[in-house]
C-alpha cells in the first residue's frame, strides 16, 4: 500500500514537527517547501531527529506546472498542507502577496491532487477564521468572520476545500483550526525560527529571557479579562503535530470530512505567560504595558471536545512544558 504523505511547508515550524510525528507513526514522508520562511538545513535536522533520511523537494506551489509534476511523480496517499504566509500585519500591508501565495498556491495544489487521484487533504487552518469570537470557549459551529487579509485567505482556502469535497465524495479533507501554537521539540533541536522581531508572544518572551530584547511589550491591559491582558489558548506544537497524524488516519479510515479546533480549552493571559516563563528560567522577565495592538480580541480559547470525540486527540502538554521546551530551543539558538 502507498504510504507516502506529502507535506507542503514541511520545513516550517508546525510542518517540521508534524513530519517527525508522521515518521514516528510509520509513514514515508516527502517535504516540499520554497524556503521563503524556513531554513534549508531544517530537513537535515528532521532526518537527524528521525534517525533516517527525509526526502525534500524545493517547490513553490504558485508554480502550477511544477506542482502538478511533483504530485505526478510522488503520487502521495495524502497531503498535509502547511505552506502559507502567516503574518497578520504583513498581510494588511501586502494583501496581493497573501492572496497569490496562500490562495493560488492552494488552488494549484488542489488541482494537481484532483488530476492525479490524491484524495486526502489535511489543511492547516486557524482560529483566525472566528474573527472576534462572540463567546469563549469557541466551538466549530461559531460564526466565521475574517478580520484581516491573512484571515480571509484562510477562510477562502477552507471554503474552496469544502466545496471541492462536497462535489466529489471520493475527496475528503480535514480542516484543523489551530489556536496558539507554541513550544518546541523536547530535544531542543527543532522549533520556531522567527525572522527579525517575533510577532508572537512566546518567542518574543523567550528572546527577552535570553537578553536579546530588553523587555516584553504587553499590548494593552484594559481588555475584558481577569487581569486586563489578552487571553489565548497556547497549544504545544508536539500535541498539534500528533493531531495531524490522527486527522490523516481519520480521513483514511472514515473517508469523511472533518473540521476541528485544536486547542487545550484553557486560556492564559499575557501576564500569566510572562510569569510562567519567569518560573521556568528562575528570574523575572521585564515588561511594560503599551497600547493595544490593532485587531486583537479580548479572549480566544477553544472548546476542543470535538477533536477528542472524533480523533481521540487531546492536548497532553501543559504551559510549563511549553515554556521549558521553548526555553531549551532558545538556548540552542543562542542568548545575547
Ligand atoms: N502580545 C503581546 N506582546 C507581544 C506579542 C503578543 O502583548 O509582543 C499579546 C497579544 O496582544 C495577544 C497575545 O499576546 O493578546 C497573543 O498574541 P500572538 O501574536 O502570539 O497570537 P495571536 O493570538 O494574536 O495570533 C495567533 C496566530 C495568528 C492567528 C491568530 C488568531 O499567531 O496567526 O492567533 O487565530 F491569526
Amino acid at each position: 500500500m502507498n504510504n507516502t504523505i506529502l507535506i507542503t511547508g514541511g520545513a516550517g515550524y508546525i510542518g517540521s514537527h508534524t513530519t517527525l510525528a508522521l515518521i514516528a507513526a510509520g509513514y514515508d514522508v516527502v517535504i516540499v517547501d520554497n524556503f521563503s520562511n524556513s531554513e534549508r538545513w531544517i530537513p537535515a535536522r528532521i532526518a537527524e531527529l528521525a534517525g533516517r533520511p527525509v526526502q525534500c523537494i524545493e517547490l513553490d506551489l504558485c508554480n502550477a506546472a511544477a506542482t502538478e509534476r511533483c504530485i505526478n511523480e510522488i503520487r502521495p496517499a495524502g497531503v498535509i498542507h502547511f505552506a502559507a504566509l502567516k503574518a497578520v500585519g504583513e498581510s494588511v500591508a501586502d494583501p496581493l502577496r497573501y492572496y497569490r501565495n496562500n490562495v493560488t498556491g492552494t488552488l494549484n495544489l488542489l488541482q494537481a491532487m484532483r488530476q492525479h487521484g490524491c484524495n486526502h487533504l489535511v489543511f492547516s487552518s486557524s482560529a483566525t477564521v472566528y474573527g472576534y469570537p462572540e463567546q469563549c470557549p469557541i466551538d466549530e459551529s461559531a460564526a466565521l468572520c475574517a478580520i484581516n487579509p491573512y484571515g480571509r485567505t484562510k477562510l477562502m482556502m477552507e471554503q474552496a476545500i469544502t466545496d471541492i469535497s462536497s462535489a466529489d465524495p471520493d475527496f475528503n479533507a480535514a480542516l484543523l483550526r489551530y489556536f496558539n501554537p507554541a513550544g518546541a521539540h523536547p530535544s531542543g533541536r527543532l522549533g520556531e525560527l522567527p525572522r527579525g522581531a517575533p510577532n508572537n508572544l512566546v518567542p518574543f518572551v523567550a528572546q527577552v529571557a535570553a537578553g536579546i530584547r530588553d523587555r516584553v511589550r504587553v499590548f494593552g491591559n484594559d481588555y475584558r479579562t481577569g487581569d486586563g491582558t489578552g487571553v489565548r489558548d497556547y497549544i504545544h506544537v508536539m500535541d498539534l503535530a500528533q493531531a495531524h497524524v490522527q486527522a490523516l488516519a481519520y480521513l483514511q479510515r472514515e473517508r469523511q470530512d472533518l473540521v476541528v479546533n485544536l486547542g487545550t480549552g484553557q486560556g492564559y493571559s499575557v501576564l500569566q505567560i510572562i510569569q510562567a516563563f519567569a518560573r521556568t528560567i528562575g528570574h523575572d522577565i521585564p515588561y511594560e504595558i503599551t497600547e493595544r495592538r490593532p485587531g486583537d480580541a479580548d479572549a480566544c480559547y477553544a472548546n476542543p471536545s470535538l477533536a477528542q470525540a472524533l480523533l481521540g486527540w487531546k492536548a497532553s502538554r501543559d504551559l510549563d512544558a511549553i515554556c521549558a521546551d521553548a526555553w531549551r530551543w532558545q538556548l540552542h539558538l543562542g542568548a545575547a
